[in-house]
């Protein structure tokens, strides 16, 4: 366990840090049975066609009700910052970053990839460059897990806690398999043998440069992979089941506690400069980040 000085900068102890960790993952864990308890059942695809946006939308905003409710109330000084627009500046120079369904397109379709991300900034949060996390989690409600870090203390995955409710509908659980497991990012080193998790935008003049970029990057690489899920991508490289991920223009609430993670599982993660954001998003093993940085932004070329 390691101290880290932009942690003791900011005057936060070490048993601060670690209820910051242990508040992450209680958001996560409430916002994601929440997503995944009360998704209409009968929300289909093809039964939704005119109102699929509006079903996303409406649990998109109350799963980020929950994630400030809980937050202001165990938390009342500090800043939150939301992807559903939750804007609160605090006092205390800690601010609360959530994406309260990160990858909507698989909530929508029910593909289970989708996830809630919680992290905890220092810094200026509504400015890219200008903040770092201090502790994380990213909740997979379909695979009932919960990934979290804090600065110093490593990469995680737990079980979500079963409650007794669910230990008598499942009866084979046992408090014996909430034990967490360490995670640590893959050992590649070479672009050739790399699996690349990646996403696109949303404006199609974005992914029509993204699309660009793909053709250059694809016959350099193993294979991509496009989950849908930004926190999940960067969970996938602390865990090592994808070697590096890539993405330009992501925002703050999709990237602030997979960061976290990647790093204090061995990894390494980067933008156009030191720190990641909207131009540009690299994760990976220390060792592939060199790499995939010169095909990403070889000289004079836009990334997003
Ligand atoms: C999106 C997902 C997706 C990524 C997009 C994000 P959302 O977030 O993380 O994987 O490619 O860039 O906007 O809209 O599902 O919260
Ligand atoms: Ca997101």
């Amino acid at each position: 366990m390691t101290r880290d000085p932009s942690t003791e900068a900011h005057g936060l102890s070490e048993l601060m840090v670690e209820a910051l960790e242990r508040l992450c993952i209680d958001l996560a864990l409430a916002a994601g049975r929440l997503i995944r308890d009360d998704r209409p059942r009968s929300v289909g695809v093809a039964a939704t066609k005119s109102s699929d946006t509006d079903v996303v939308t409406v649990m998109d905003q109350r799963s980020e009700e929950l994630l400030h409710r809980l937050i202001r109330y165990a938390r009342p000084d500090d800043g939150v910052l939301g992807e559903e627009g939750v804007d609160v500046v605090g006092t205390s120079g800690l601010t609360w970053i959530v994406d309260p369904i990160d990858g909507t397109v698989n909530y929508l379709y029910d593909i289970p990839a989708y996830a809630v991300s919680v992290a905890v900034v220092t810094g200026d949060a509504r400015t890219d460059g200008a903040w770092r996390p201090v502790a994380g989690a990213v909740g997979d409600p379909s695979r009932r897990v919960v990934h979290h870090a804090r600065r110093g203390g490593g990469a995680w995955s737990r079980p979500e806690p079963s409650d007794d409710t669910d230990r008598e509908t499942r009866p084979g659980t046992s408090p014996k398999m909430e034990v967490p497991r360490r995670l640590t990012v893959s050992s590649e080193d070479r672009l050739g043998r790399t699996l690349l998790a990646t996403g696109f935008g949303y404006d199609p003049e974005v992914r029509a440069r993204q699309a660009d970029v793909l053709r250059r990057v694809l016959p350099q690489v193993r294979d991509i992979r496009r989950i849908g899920s930004a926190a999940l991508d960067l969970v996938r490289v602390a865990e090592g089941t994808v070697d590096a991920y890539a993405e330009s223009g992501i925002n703050a609430w999709d990237l602030a506690a997979g960061w976290l993670i990647v790093e204090e599982a061995g990894g390494v993660v980067v933008g156009v400069g030191s720190h990641p954001g909207k131009a540009l998003t690299l994760a990976a093993g220390p060792a592939l980040i060199e790499p995939l940085r010169e095909i990403f932004q070889p000289a004079g070329h836009q990334t997003h």
